[in-house]
Order: C-alpha cells, then sequence, then structure tokens
C-alpha cells in the first residue's frame, strides 16, 4: 500500500469536489493535510465559510487522520504555505486545485469575468507554488499537481477565460518539471472530468455515478508519492480511465529556397504538407525542437543546387 506518513500535503480548494477526494486520500494513507478553503461560491462572488474546511477537517480526524483547516484564499498562498509550515513544519505536496469559473461567451465577456479567473487558476498558483518552491529546493523534495481542463487542451464554448487560465497552467508545470528536476521536485497537470458543484448542470444524468472525485483522487496520489519520479507529464483523467496527452508537430515543409524571397504563395502551395499528420513528431524537449528546425534550414541550405523554378518541398522526418 502507497503511504504518505510523515508527508505534509496542502491541498487548495479542498472544501468540496476533487480537493476534498484528495484531501480525504492523503490523510487516509497517513499524510498530514493543509485543507485549504475559502468557502466561496462557484463564481467566485458572494461571501466566504469557514465551513467546508472545517467539515472535511472533521471528517478526516473523525477517522484518525491528521488536518489542519486553512481558510485563505489561494491568492494568499504564502500564508496557505504557513499554515503547513506552522503546523506540521514542512511542506512535501501542494495540489493545485481551487477554481472558479465565469463561462460567459466571449462578446458578453467582462474584463472582471477574464482578470477573476486568471488571477484565481492561474496566477494564485504561481503564487502559491512559488511560496512552496523554496522549502522543497531547500529539503531537495516536491511534487506538486496543477489542475488544468480539456477547455483549455480543446477549447470549450463560453470559457475563453478559464480555456486560456488552464493552459497557462500545463506552461508552467512543464516549465516547473525542467526546474524542478535537480531538486527531485515533480510538477505534472491533470485534466480532470468529475460530478461536481462547478460541473453538475452541464454533465449527463449518469455523471454523477460514473464521474466521482473518488475516480480522478488515485492517479493525483499516484504522481505525489515519492516512488513516481515522472515529472512534466499532462494526464487526462475522468470515470476510472487515465490517459497521458502530448503535443505532436506535423513534419511541415520547407516552403523557403535558397537565396529567394520567401512568399504567401509558397505557403499556399505546401498547404498540404503544413499540415499533414501523415508522420507526426513528437518532441519531449525544447532541444529536440530546436534540433529539428535547424536540420531542416541547414537542409534547405545545403540544396542551393536545385531547380530555382521549383519550390524544395522538404519533409523532415
Ligand atoms: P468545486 O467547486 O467542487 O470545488 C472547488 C473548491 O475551490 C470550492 O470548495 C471553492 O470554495 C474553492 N475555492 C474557490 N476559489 C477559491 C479561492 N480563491 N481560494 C481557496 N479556495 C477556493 O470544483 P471542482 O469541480 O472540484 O474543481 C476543482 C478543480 O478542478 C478546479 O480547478 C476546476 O477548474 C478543475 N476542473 C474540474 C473539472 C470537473 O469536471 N469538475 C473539469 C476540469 C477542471
Amino acid at each position: 500500500m502507497l503511504r504518505f506518513s510523515a508527508r505534509v500535503v496542502v491541498v487548495t480548494g479542498a472544501g468540496n469536489g476533487l480537493g476534498k477526494e484528495y484531501a480525504l486520500g492523503f490523510a487516509e494513507r497517513g499524510a498530514s493535510v493543509v485543507v485549504n478553503d475559502l468557502g466561496g461560491s462557484a463564481s467566485g462572488d458572494g461571501n466566504h465559510s469557514s465551513r467546508p474546511a472545517d467539515e472535511v477537517v472533521k471528517l478526516i480526524q473523525s477517522r484518525g487522520g491528521k488536518a489542519v483547516a486553512d481558510y485563505h484564499s489561494v491568492e494568499d498562498g504564502k500564508a496557505i504555505i504557513e499554515t503547513a509550515i506552522k503546523n506540521f513544519g514542512r511542506l512535501d505536496i501542494l495540489v493545485n486545485n481551487a477554481g472558479i469559473l465565469r463561462d460567459k461567451s466571449f462578446m458578453n465577456m467582462t474584463e472582471q469575468d477574464w482578470d477573476l479567473v486568471q488571477r484565481i487558476h492561474l496566477r494564485a498558483a504561481y503564487l502559491i507554488t512559488h511560496a512552496a518552491w523554496s522549502y522543497m529546493r531547500q529539503q531537495k523534495y516536491g511534487r506538486i499537481i496543477f489542475t488544468t481542463s480539456t477547455s483549455g487542451l480543446y477549447g470549450n464554448f463560453g470559457q475563453a477565460n478559464y480555456s486560456a487560465a488552464k493552459m497557462g497552467l500545463v506552461g508552467l508545470s512543464n516549465t516547473l518539471a525542467l526546474e524542478g528536476a535537480k531538486y527531485n521536485i515533480t510538477c505534472h497537470a491533470i485534466a480532470p472530468t468529475a460530478y461536481s458543484r462547478l460541473t453538475q448542470d452541464l454533465l449527463p444524468p449518469d455523471a454523477e455515478e460514473n464521474l466521482k472525485p473518488a475516480f480522478v483522487m488515485p492517479l493525483v496520489l499516484y504522481l505525489c508519492h515519492e516512488s513516481c519520479t515522472d515529472t512534466g507529464s499532462l494526464f487526462q483523467v475522468a470515470g476510472g480511465w487515465i490517459g497521458k496527452v502530448r503535443l505532436e508537430k506535423s513534419s511541415g515543409a520547407m516552403v523557403r529556397r535558397p537565396n529567394k524571397p520567401m512568399t504567401v504563395e509558397d505557403v499556399r502551395d505546401n498547404w498540404k504538407d503544413i499540415i499533414s499528420f501523415a508522420t507526426p513528431l513528437h518532441h519531449s524537449t525544447q532541444a529536440e525542437q530546436v534540433t529539428h528546425l535547424w536540420d531542416a534550414i541547414r537542409k534547405m541550405n545545403n540544396n542551393n543546387n536545385d531547380d530555382d523554378d521549383k519550390v524544395l518541398t522538404q519533409t523532415f522526418s
């Protein structure tokens, strides 16, 4: 059984839905858990309440687990991390989960709708992760989860603000995975789907049964366990199904010819190759994509003697 004894975990937005399930899961396996939740509405409007965090803490304690409530907004990330340090003396795992929705068609989206969603999902994740980072670096150990969304990965009508923030988290996770590697800090992004107060009106009738937050929790716990040393991945997870997601690039076309101006027509004439995924490429590092680009440029330059009347179409597989 994978245990988290002696590990200290912060789960943001742990008063409901997915976060609550993570907090219960970590506590059941021996972790000390900071149950952060400001007890707000799904849209981030209105009053706050200590009740959701308190109830989760009570539940954990009634099962013999260790937990403390924290009612700060994730925007006060530093204070949440301090709650972990003050109560448990360390911090090992951070699950960035708190979130709100302010769905509107782009035409009707206000600056407030845009800003609040960016602040709670992206900026706050930066703030709290930054506060956690120095502790994790110092102890040379850390596990971090960012919660993205299929709305960011594939787009979703009425969620321009949310999609943008959620894709921002994928970029943040990718870069922190690199920066954290030598300190044994791993980072992953997950795109879950689960029945919760955020999604109950959007999902089909059998979702409550089939898309329980409990079917997302085991992946998050596994990624946060010390035995899992993978980093920098993106997962889709829902209903018990888990899969890894990566970027795919077409092998493309070099549409520029040596010593010739590059034209719009060169793009048009090579369009089929530019967008063809017949022989796709998967780069897992920045270095791989840079090498691929320079190989293509050098190949083109070395083809100086080719027939000038023909656009040089070159696929790089
Ligand atoms: P939920 O509404 O059930 O739980 C979110 C919790 O975050 C709430 O308890 C809320 O009080 C708390 N929260 C909101 N703003 C906060 C703030 N500023 N500071 C501290 N706590 C705050 O939502 P759910 O569905 O569990 O969502 C959790 C995360 O998963 C969110 O980031 C959401 O965007 C993401 N997600 C959920 C999906 C789903 O299908 N449920 C799909 C894709 C992503």
